[in-house]
């Protein structure tokens, strides 16, 4: 089978991760463990995007090599990614001398079709942005405004990539499928840029001026343009143009990418435009799909460094655990739209979701069972009770919702599935009183049904939510007697099953406490 092929933005090495970094590595996470889960193979790409203009200035001001300096936070991103349980297959980073000879075979074979030329062009040139602008960057005022950082006019020969020649086909792909962009708006907006943009692609950098790139094979006097350069990972890491020992996988097993995760900053120009015309001049056929997320913003404004206002995502998960904090980013954003961060909204989260609802629920069950029948249960009874049959009804239905919404990529609506069986199982315990069953002899087979539907319904939640969290699922598991046991089906417990121990998984937070 082909593997579900996903993979995210690679992080710019210019700066340490933020919080919008660790979402989009999450949320790849969670289908990606979604898809396993379910059976389906899985090529889950992510990594780091090392050379480029920002990176050199960093480093400079770092007093450091670009080299070592993109090192350096490569492994602050590596560190992140393995304490929130990022489970990637395949690694990028750009200064990889697989990727860089990959890429340079593409510029070589751009160049001997004629898709590329040498041209002097002079005009005004953002230095954060890392490219030059033209008159419709201007704002009202005329001015190249403040998102433009340094502005300089400089006059060089560059080599440009002809992007115009292939306008007219993206055009048509993008009108002849509706899924190449995913959320639907997302991919109108890139068909009105697509209409408006015009004129070819600078894909050159003189070394004079940048020497943190790739080398262009045909021109060693200048480097590529660090979007050329980061683009072709996605390729180049899934084993595009690779020596058969590269230990790379087999891209034609891999290829197309079925979901390419980005932030909607990045869709126009660059993944939108210049990267599936960078493919289609390759000679590719066969085109990735775009899943497009909003932003996590603070009080409406956008996270930046320069803005000074960076949530740690490696302090949160000291403070409340990796599944908490990834419960939040899942939960407190509609895949495709903005979400304001707030941590005091993390905290509310954590107490009333995981600490009350399904805490409780577990802990509960777990305890009750071992009060009442020695942690050891009976099968669910030939002839159920009304009340049973419905929240079985209800479990079956939350699963099939769930998996609905995950193949949407509407990863909150599928947990909301979940808390509303957790909810409803909770109520069961309330309606069920087992703690009133438990002193009548006579209701002995009724306290049977009812600890072994809870304990169903605690299982099916966590096993739905294990993408989601899944060291806290896990543990959950285990503490329900099961272990492993992922099926997003009701109907697990046999007779004779036997619970564990229980101990919180969510304990509750106090005010201002850490976990
Ligand atoms: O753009 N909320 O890297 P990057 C959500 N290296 N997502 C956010 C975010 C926020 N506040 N801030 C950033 C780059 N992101 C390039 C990509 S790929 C060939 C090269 C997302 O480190 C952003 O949208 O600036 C992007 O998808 C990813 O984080 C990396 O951003
Ligand atoms: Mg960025």
């Amino acid at each position: 089978m082909k593997p579900f092929f996903i993979t995210t933005a690679i992080d710019y090495t210019n700066a340490p991760p933020h919080i919008g970094h660790a979402y989009e590595k999450v949320l790849a996470d969670v289908i990606a463990r979604w898809h396993r889960e379910r059976g389906r193979p899985v090529f889950f790409l992510t990594g780091v995007d090392q050379h480029g203009q920002k990176v050199q200035q960093s480093a400079e001001k770092a007093g450091m090599t670009p080299a070592e300096f993109a090192k350096d936070v490569t492994a602050k991103f590596k560190a992140l990614w393995k304490k929130l349980g990022v489970d990637y297959d395949g690694w990028a980073e750009t200064t990889d001398p697989r990727h860089i000879a990959a890429v340079q075979a593409v510029l070589q074979q751009l160049h001997d079709q004629g898709d590329v030329y040498k041209a002097r062009h002079s005009g005004y040139y953002s230095v954060r942005q890392e490219q030059f602008l033209t008159d419709k960057e201007r704002n009202d005022q005329g001015e190249f405004g403040p998102e433009w950082g340094e502005v300089v006019f400089i006059e060089e020969e560059n080599w440009y990539f002809r992007l115009s020649k292939y306008r007219p086909w993206l055009a048509e792909h993008i009108a002849s499928h509706p899924d190449f962009v995913f959320p639907s708006f997302r991919g109108s907006e890139l068909a009105n840029a697509v209409a408006k943009e015009a004129g070819d692609l600078c894909i050159s950098r003189p070394k004079s001026r940048l020497g943190w790139g790739i080398e262009l094979p045909f021109d060693r006097d200048f480097v590529t343009y660090v979007w050329f350069d980061a683009l072709m990972n996605y390729v180049t890491f899934a084993g595009y143009r690779a020596a058969a020992n590269a230990g790379l996988p087999d891209f034609e097993r891999i290829w197309p990418c079925d979901a390419h995760v980005i932030g909607k900053d990045i869709l126009v120009p660059a993944h939108g435009i210049y990267w599936p015309i960078m493919l289609k001049a390759a000679g590719f056929e066969v085109m990735p799909k775009l899943l497009v997320h909003g932003w996590w913003n603070l009080g409406g404004a956008k996270v930046s460094k320069s803005a000074g206002n960076v949530v740690d995502p490696d302090a949160l998960a000291d403070r409340y655990g990796c599944d908490a904090l990834r419960y939040y980013l899942m939960r407190d954003i509609a895949t495709g739209q903005d979400a304001d961060f707030n941590e005091q909204r993390l905290r509310a989260r954590y107490n009333a979701d995981l600490a009350n609802d399904l805490g409780n629920l577990v802990n509960r069950t777990v305890s009750m069972a071992r009060r009442y029948r020695d942690g050891v249960l009976a099968g669910a009874p030939a002839d159920k009770s009304e009340d049973a049959v419905a929240l079985e009804a209800l479990g079956s239905e939350a699963a099939r919702r769930f998996d609905a919404a995950m193949d949407g990529y509407q990863v909150h609506s599928a947990l909301e599935a979940v808390w509303e069986l957790v909810a409803a199982a909770n109520g069961f315990v309330e309606s069920s009183a087992p703690w009133k069953l438990a002193k009548d002899p006579s209701q002995a087979a009724r306290l049977d049904e009812v600890l072994c539907v809870l304990v169903e319904a605690a299982r099916l939640a966590a096993a739905l939510a294990h993408p989601v969290m899944p060291s806290s699922a896990d543990r959950i598991l285990a503490q329900l007697g099961f272990s492993g046991n992922l099926a997003p089906v009701w109907g697990a417990v046999a007779d004779g099953h036997r619970v564990g121990e229980p101990t919180p998984v969510f304990p509750r937070l106090e005010d201002d406490q850490a976990v």
